[in-house]
């Protein structure tokens, strides 16, 4: 095992007070071998980044323009200037909800990458394609669509819409059997000899935790509700760590 990723996705959740409480309660030794950040609303990023030397932060989305008047967005220049490390890119809320296409979320991976900062590009088939038995199909449309200009600096996130929020998780085998399908689409996208990190999202928590990092083709995790308190978030931390020194 070479490095295992953790990241916290806060969505529209956060505030001052919960960043100095979750700060107040942090304390898990790094390890040089786990990645560990959290990606709270934009404006929360430098409080966090202050608060928690110890990680890294992300942003939850950015700006397919480096400038100009486009009013409420955020460009990746930026996040790169507050020392953000990554940047969530196609999640499915704003595929499902903010009307981003294949096309746009393209857009976003390269403006990220341009930018020098790591997006995290997220992919995952709604339950009736599960159902249906197509969910291969659904997460190779997405990555060749928003891999076809990507450069090799990126991490993905298998995230099964099904499974998000819902308390709902793949099972370690199905988790595992779609990151090594990932694995392969990637690598014939971009050249095999790039190793994309690939990181489960969907309801993961302490409980889930140890089974799904014990995957072979499991990199990492992409966490949601879980990772608003510190004592969850430093469970599935302490779990991944363990991991690592099998
Ligand atoms: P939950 O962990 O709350 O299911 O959210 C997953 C997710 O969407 C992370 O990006």
């Amino acid at each position: 095992m070479t490095n295992l990723y953790l990241i916290g996705n806060w969505k529209q959740h956060g505030s001052r007070a919960a960043i100095q409480a979750f700060s107040e309660q942090w304390s898990f030794d790094p390890n040089p071998q786990l990645r560990i950040a959290i990606a709270p609303p934009f404006l929360y990023l430098q409080a966090l980044r202050e608060a928690l030397p110890d990680c890294h932060v992300a942003a939850q989305d950015c700006s397919v323009h480096a400038q100009g008047a486009h009013t409420g967005e955020v460009s990746a220049d930026m996040l790169v200037d507050l020392g953000c490390q990554y940047v969530i890119v196609g999640h499915s809320e704003r595929r499902q909800y903010h009307g981003e296409t294949d096309a746009l979320i393209a857009e976003k991976l390269a403006a990220a990458q341009s930018a020098g900062v790591t997006p995290i590009l997220c992919v995952g088939e709604q339950q009736a394609a599960r159902e249906a038995g197509k969910q291969d199909e659904v997460v190779r449309a997405q990555l060749r669509s928003a891999l076809a200009t990507s450069q090799p600096n990126l991490l993905i996130a298998y995230e099964p819409v099904w499974a998000i929020g819902t308390g709902l998780t793949a099972t370690p085998a199905q988790a595992n059997d779609m990151h090594d399908m990932i694995r392969q689409e990637v690598s014939s996208l971009l050249g095999s000899s790039h190793a994309t990190p690939i990181l489960y999202g969907g309801s993961v928590n302490a409980e889930n935790a140890d089974a799904l990092f014990a995957c072979p083709h499991v990199d990492g995790a992409l966490v949601g509700g879980a990772s608003l308190e510190a004592a969850s978030f430093m469970a599935i931390a302490q779990s991944a760590s363990n991991n690592l020194s099998h």
